[in-house]
């Protein structure tokens, strides 16, 4: 290999992510021994962008619930499309028919899985504890591969999580995934960590420019906000993240080009990752399960390494509110 093409190749592998394996094959878990450590060095791994990988679930997780959710395929007509569950609420959405014996079941089901995601993690990412926000989980019922959707909403193409109702003000996205099919994998690509695309997407993008303090400009946005005006409310990270999640999607070549890692997850594994960080797609899979949590930025163990401190080191000002 020339020096040049060497040299063209580690480039590429700037950014790349890592499966990190944290059960060894009698399930007890890898990494330092003590506990404190333990916690430190697996969030650093989730923030250089690497995937923290269980091959079981580590949590109990009752047949008859994985049953439930692999049945709602015959039963019903009305689990077309992602359910979501709101801890703060303590409800579901995306059910044409909530109504029913069988939502109030799911409803339970959820609860349960994102009860037992986050006592799980209390004790496994001890640096982020009490440092988050429970966002939503989810179920996922359909089969990803050759699911129709619009451009923007497609999982098929890579791209770092914003969520635009959502905005994080610069907190982390962490997502927490299960694989219940009994039989069939869950299969990702990722490609570059946010740290390896950032100053490039960046520069296409446009940096916000630095926020007007003057009266004006902040009675304008003022008036946005009352007239519940589309991102009236988005600080400026998230309003990068948002051009950047549908940028990417749109860029043909892009998604072509870039270099890729494939994933398989096989039945019963489960999954975390940091999916703002991480560009990523689900290509195949059904019946996965998702909890989300939104980290405070302040928490990071390595917060130069978190989007908004790449963005901000770029824009020499701050993007959050
Ligand atoms: C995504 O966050 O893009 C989808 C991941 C999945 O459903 O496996
Ligand atoms: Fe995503």
């Amino acid at each position: 290999m020339s020096a040049s093409s060497q040299m063209h190749a580690q480039a590429q592998l700037a950014g790349i992510s890592q499966l990190v394996p944290v059960q060894d094959s009698g399930g007890s878990f890898v990494g330092p021994a003590d506990p404190a450590e333990r916690g430190r060095w697996l969030c650093s791994q989730l923030e250089a962008g690497n995937i923290l990988f269980f091959p079981h679930t580590p949590f109990a997780f009752p047949q008859d619930d994985r049953e439930f959710l692999l049945g709602q395929k015959q039963t019903s007509s009305a689990f077309h499309k992602n359910v979501a569950y709101r801890a703060a609420e303590d409800r579901i959405t995306g059910l044409d028919k909530a109504d029913t014996a069988e939502a109030a079941r799911l409803r339970t089901v959820l609860r349960s899985y994102s009860q037992s995601v986050t006592q799980f993690l209390s004790g496994f990412l001890t640096p982020y504890v009490g440092k988050w926000k429970l966002d939503f989980a989810s179920f996922r019922p359909l089969e990803e591969k050759g699911r129709p959707a619009r451009l923007h909403a497609r999982n098929d193409l890579a791209h770092f999580d914003s969520f635009p109702t959502r905005p994080t003000n610069g907190d982390r996205i962490l997502r927490f995934f299960t694989n219940i099919n009994p039989s069939q994998s869950r299969v990702w690509v990722t490609s570059q960590t946010f740290e390896a695309l950032g100053p490039t997407l960046a520069k296409s993008i446009g940096l916000p420019d630095p926020r007007s303090a003057n009266l004006l400009a902040r009675a304008l946005r003022g008036l946005a906000r009352s007239f519940h005006l589309p991102g009236a409310n988005r600080p400026p990270y998230d309003e990068f993240m948002h051009r950047c999640h549908n940028f990417m999607k749109e860029d043909m070549s892009f998604q072509q080009d870039c270099p890729k890692q494939r994933w398989e997850f096989p039945p019963d594994a489960n999954w975390m990752v940091f999916t703002d960080c991480v560009s990523h797609a689900v290509l195949e899979g059904q019946y996965a399960l998702e909890q989300t949590f939104l980290i405070s930025r302040s928490a990071m163990v390595e917060p130069q390494r978190s989007p908004i401190a790449v963005l901000e080191r770029l824009a020499g000002h701050a993007l959050s509110n």
